[in-house]
């Protein structure tokens, strides 16, 4: 009930405006200071705060209503109920069913689904601007985040373009713990996918975290390192301050990293095609190209460098593939 309650809280007193149907595009969002591990699993609180840089690519998703019953196509191919992309989504929906009221959920994906490259959060922030606009609530982002993290932690950031930083908040019920934009821009900022596998992750995030959580020594001091990184970046944002940024995401993620690899059973996202490009990168700044990169829950790399490195990094590195901020 503590899900429903946080809903009731937002929308609670605004009566339904129901709309056939709602069409909305959510980017994607790459933490460079990452969220790992809850302080509340059932409302998606975190232990710490994090930062995100928008990109450009993100999710389409179509909603509708329906008497029938719940149907969910993603990338054109009607998903079983049994499976984990249906049971998800419909059990998101549940919080803002009326009686007899059922979705249809058509959603594509610009990005490969569930390869550590941020589709459930762009995926569920699309889903949330349509459930905002088919019932009508005109609910700010604030509150559309905190909606959108009751689904999935990292998707509170993509309801923004640009640097988001989603704060962990205090209180039990969560409503302190929303994201927002950081009100700065770099275009000369560039980032890339050093895609290694697409596949779906052997081990979902939500999983590894509380794997974490629960066994790794490690972990214990992860929460005051995102405290440290986050003030880092954040002065990298202000000063613009290209090595201090790339240090310190590479670092956090391959921190974030560590926690896993030393959770019992350990966690290990990284294939040897991830360890051979973060070789290539940390070869290629030996002799000088500043190119720094961060990593999810997924074999693929997330390259930074700025814009006047760009062709260079392209020819050493040719399957990158480039994908423009949103500013
Ligand atoms: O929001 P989730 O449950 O998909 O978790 C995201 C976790 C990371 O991508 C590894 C880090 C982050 O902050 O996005």
């Amino acid at each position: 009930m503590r899900r429903e309650t946080c809903i009731e809280h937002l929308i609670g007193l605004k009566k339904p405006a129901i709309k056939e149907c709602a069409s909305h595009f959510a980017p994607v969002n790459i933490a460079l200071v990452k969220y790992w591990g809850k302080r509340d699993a059932l409302l998606n609180l975190p232990n710490t705060s994090s930062l995100s840089l928008t990109l450009s690519l993100g999710t389409h998703t179509k909603l509708a209503t329906t008497d029938e019953c719940d149907k969910v196509v993603l990338n054109g191919v009607t998903q079983t109920n049994t499976s984990q992309m249906y049971t998800r989504t419909c059990r998101f929906l549940d919080l803002f069913r009326l009686p007899g009221l059922y979705f249809e959920v058509d959603t594509v994906n610009e990005i490969p689904t569930g390869a550590g490259l941020a589709s459930s959060a762009s995926g569920f922030a699309a889903l949330v601007l349509c459930l905002d606009d088919l019932f009508g609530w005109n609910l700010d982002k604030k509150q559309l985040s905190i909606i959108a993290r009751l689904a999935s932690g990292s998707a509170s950031r993509s309801l923004y373009r640009g640097f988001v930083q989603w704060h962990k908040g205090i209180q039990e019920d969560g409503m302190d713990s929303f994201a927002e934009a950081i009100n700065t821009s770099w275009p000369e900022l560039c980032m890339g996918m050093q895609i290694v596998c697409s596949d779906k992750k052997p081990i979902d995030s939500r999983a590894a975290m509380q794997q974490t959580l629960e066994t790794s020594h490690l972990y214990q001091k992860w929460p005051d390192q995102v405290a440290c990184d986050l003030v880092k970046v954040r002065e990298a944002l202000t000063t613009k301050d290209f090595t201090l940024l790339g240090k310190t995401s590479e670092h956090n993620a391959l921190s974030m990293h560590a926690t896993m690899l030393s959770s019992l059973p350990s966690v290990m996202y990284f294939l040897p095609e991830s360890c051979a490009a973060m070789h290539k990168v940390w070869q290629l700044r030996k002799e000088g190209l500043e190119v720094y990169f961060t990593m999810d829950a997924g074999p693929n790399l997330k390259i930074l460098c700025l814009e006047k490195d760009r062709a260079t990094l392209q020819k050493e590195l040719p399957a990158l593939e480039f994908v423009p901020p949103l500013f």
